[in-house]
């Protein structure tokens, strides 16, 4: 049921798909299919991450927690760009660096859950797995796994990557006051999303004929979620077999050997670029567990690009059952980062954030803020709460602060 590339490694958070037939008639659609990035773009990419790697670039990575199919879909991707894009313009303009701006997207559609079931009123229906397993609505029809969604996320990325495209600025160059050209000047927009449904990943993967590398078709930078990064998992397997810049979210408990084993599979040749680990501590955790992480990985030569993630780490559930983050709580993770990598010596390499472009009210606090009583008015994440559109602004003006460089 579950293709690994071994075809025996255990998988973490995989769907019980009802029907092996119907899903090996949706896996064999979606190998005929193209890749929905160019593959030459996955390299520029790692080049640019490399950059970011050296100090001489940063990371911006951000979108939704699960992009959602339908009608919206197009419009919710559009606005984040241009958010992702104006706070690419404070950050890079405010700390003199370039920005990577990589999108949260056009492949966000399978959610880990530390749960498989959901109780509402004493009914028990399966968990909500992303708009490529099952519906988010509760009801048994909803919840079913469905191998028929993974087509529709295929083509919901592509369009949304063609939407994204069409947009005005695509390739417009940023450069900070001192002029320092953009190595991205006339790139494409980047995507990225978690690669945790491998039934959806494997089959895209695609083989440069001019290399014989293989690559993840679905998106340019791929990443394996905190659940699913065990060392003989499949998810790390999956993530070994290809060529495209690798994420891997780390968490509290990660040890430093655990982090060392995942540079040797994921990253033997010590690539600039190819290896990004997003930090997910949680401002209270963040002091303790992160700087002998960072002190060991550097010491034994890996070249890593370190990114925080001061999202998933500072989640609480508010008075009224909504799941909520504070912009305090996220504002004392990103400082806590920059300072720890500064005193370090290692280079504090971007953002990893969950936002949208409208004006949700999912986490609280910000400079027009949003208070624990506003959370009903405007709540319509499908799982984890995001950054409204001024609450990431505020975050890029905190960013252009700390990156910009001492005078
Ligand atoms: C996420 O990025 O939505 C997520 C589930 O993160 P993590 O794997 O870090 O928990
Ligand atoms: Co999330």
């Amino acid at each position: 049921m579950i293709t690994a590339p071994s075809g025996t490694l255990h998988s973490a958070q995989q769907p019980d798909w009802p029907d092996p037939q119907t899903l090996s008639t949706v896996t064999d659609r979606l190998a005929g299919l193209p890749p929905l990035v160019p593959l030459a773009e996955a390299d520029a990419l790692r080049e640019r991450l490399a950059a970011a790697a050296r100090g001489e670039a940063l990371l911006l990575q951000g979108g939704h927690c699960a992009e959602e199919f339908g009608p919206r879909a197009l419009g919710e991707a559009e606005s984040t760009v241009t958010t992702l894009r104006q706070m690419a313009e404070i950050i890079s303009y405010g700390a003199a660096v370039p920005v990577v701006p990589l999108g949260r997207m056009a492949g966000q559609y399978a959610k880990p859950r530390s749960s498989s079931t959901e109780t509402r009123g004493g009914v028990e229906l399966p968990a909500y797995r992303g708009d490529s397993v099952n519906g988010l609505g509760f009801t048994a029809a909803d919840r079913a796994p469905d191998p028929w969604r993974m087509e529709t996320a295929y083509r919901t990325a592509a369009r949304t990557l063609e939407r994204i495209r069409l947009l005005p600025g695509a390739d417009d160059e940023l450069t900070g006051p001192d002029g320092l050209a953009d190595p991205a000047a006339g790139a494409p927009f980047h995507v990225s999303h978690e690669a945790l449904l491998l039934d959806y990943e494997t089959p895209l993967v695609r083989t440069d004929p001019a290399t014989g590398r293989r690559y993840a078709g679905s998106g340019h930078l791929v990443w394996i979620g905190e659940r699913t990064r065990q060392l003989d998992g499949g998810h790390v397997a999956f993530a070994a077999s290809i060529a495209n810049p690798i994420g891997v979210k780390v968490g509290p408990t990660a040890t430093a050997d655990e982090l060392l084993t995942l540079t040797d599979i994921l990253d033997p040749d010590r690539e600039g670029g190819r290896l990004t680990f997003i930090t997910r501590m949680g401002a209270d955790r963040i002091h303790a567990v992160l700087p002998a992480l960072v002190e060991k990985v550097t010491a034994a030569g890996a070249n890593v690009l370190w990114v925080c993630d001061p999202m998933h780490g500072n989640t609480q559930v508010a008075p009224n059952g909504f799941k909520t983050r504070s912009l305090g709580d996220i504002t004392a993770e990103i400082r806590a980062f920059v300072e720890i990598h500064r005193s370090l010596g290692t280079h504090p390499g971007g953002l990893h954030l969950e936002l949208t472009g409208s004006h949700v009210t999912e986490c609280v606090g910000g400079t027009d803020p949003v208070t624990l009583d506003d959370l009903d008015r405007n709540y319509t994440t499908a799982c984890d709460p995001r950054l409204n559109r001024g609450q990431a602004l505020d975050m890029a003006f905190l960013a252009a602060d700390l990156w910009r460089p001492a005078r």
